[in-house]
């Protein structure tokens, strides 16, 4: 039996929420309603957050309540304060997720507050999650690098991890936000987070600027991950983390995994076809 590793699809967040065109609706739903007939168990299809901020994700509540509910997927979507919390859960998300920074520049840029603000903001969404009996996933960014303050030390990802976690979170996913973490940073910062979480509470999330995404993929199978998020036609970047590309590519990702030994459970030819169709909303639309 070939052990299971699990890619999380982010595409229709991660990818979509840097996009200039504002893309309707409509293609939205399209989008995630292909994925789901991929056989991803979890998909991440929208942010509850600011539409000041980020435009592009203003109709998270239209596209969940849009796209098709496949048996055995959960829906996620990202909720930064009790505001998109409650947005979410009216949506009927099946998994929310608050998300941090390990350094303070991107922590600002990203959601106008320090880390220890943005640590109080969160306790009451998860709490406020956890009653609700809603599974909760804890976002920590820059975990080698930030692109305003540099390099990033492994003990404050572990700190903001750990915090992430003694507030109830059940699952920490690893941000490489800009894509700059070599094998060896991210091997240092998995040694400390490791000191505080479990490793099938981790997930690695890497954007894939440099084209190692892959080398920390491998790095954070050998200390034992089995989560790891992509989007299809490696779309993405962050509109507030300046030089973030694409997100590594689910495509990519998959036939890796395979390619590794791992049952993904993924159709590859629905992945392909929900790249194609990525790729095709990031040149105009269709
Ligand atoms: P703020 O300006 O400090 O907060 O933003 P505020 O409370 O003053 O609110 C500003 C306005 O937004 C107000 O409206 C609020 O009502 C409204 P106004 O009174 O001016 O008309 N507002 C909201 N509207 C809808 N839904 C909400 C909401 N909250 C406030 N939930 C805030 C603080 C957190 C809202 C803002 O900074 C924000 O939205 N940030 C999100 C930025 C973002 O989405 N970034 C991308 C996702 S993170 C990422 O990509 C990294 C990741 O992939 C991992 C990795 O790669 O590392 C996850
Ligand atoms: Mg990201």
């Amino acid at each position: 039996m070939p052990e299971t590793a699990e890619i999380v699809e982010v595409g229709p967040r991660d990818g979509l929420q840097n996009e200039a065109r504002l893309i309707p609706t409509e293609e939205k739903i399209a989008l995630v309603d292909l994925l789901s007939c991929a056989g991803f168990r979890r998909i991440e299809v929208a942010s509850f957050v600011s539409p000041k901020w980020v435009p592009q994700m203003a109709d998270g509540a239209e596209v969940l309540s849009g796209i098709q509910r496949w048996d055995g997927v959960r829906y996620m979507a990202l909720t930064p304060n009790m505001r998109g919390y409650d947005g979410a859960k009216a949506a009927g998300v099946d998994q929310v997720a608050v998300f941090a920074s390990a350094s303070e520049g991107f922590s600002k840029a990203n959601l106008n507050a320090s880390i220890p603000e943005s640590l109080e903001r969160f306790e009451e969404v998860v709490r406020t999650a956890k009653a609700d009996g809603l599974s909760v996933r804890g976002y920590v960014s820059c975990v080698t690098d930030c692109p305003f303050d540099g390099a990033v030390a492994p003990t404050e990802v572990a700190k903001v991890s750990a915090a992430l976690l003694a507030m109830g979170c059940d699952e920490i996913s690893l941000g490489d936000t800009i894509g700059r973490g070599t094998p060896d940073a991210v091997d240092a910062m998995l040694a400390a987070v490791l000191q505080v979480a479990e490793m099938d509470m981790l997930a690695g999330h890497f954007h894939d600027t440099s084209g190692l995404a892959l080398e920390n993929v491998d790095v954070a199978l050998e200390r034992g991950l089995r989560i790891f998020d992509s989007a299809v036609g490696g779309l993405g970047g962050c509109p507030y983390a300046p030089g973030a590309a694409g997100n590594l590519a689910t495509e990519k990702l998959d036939a890796h995994l395979v390619t590794r030994g791992y049952h993904t459970g993924l159709q590859r030819h629905f992945v392909a076809k929900a790249g194609r169709m990525a790729k095709e909303m990031r040149n105009g639309g269709g």
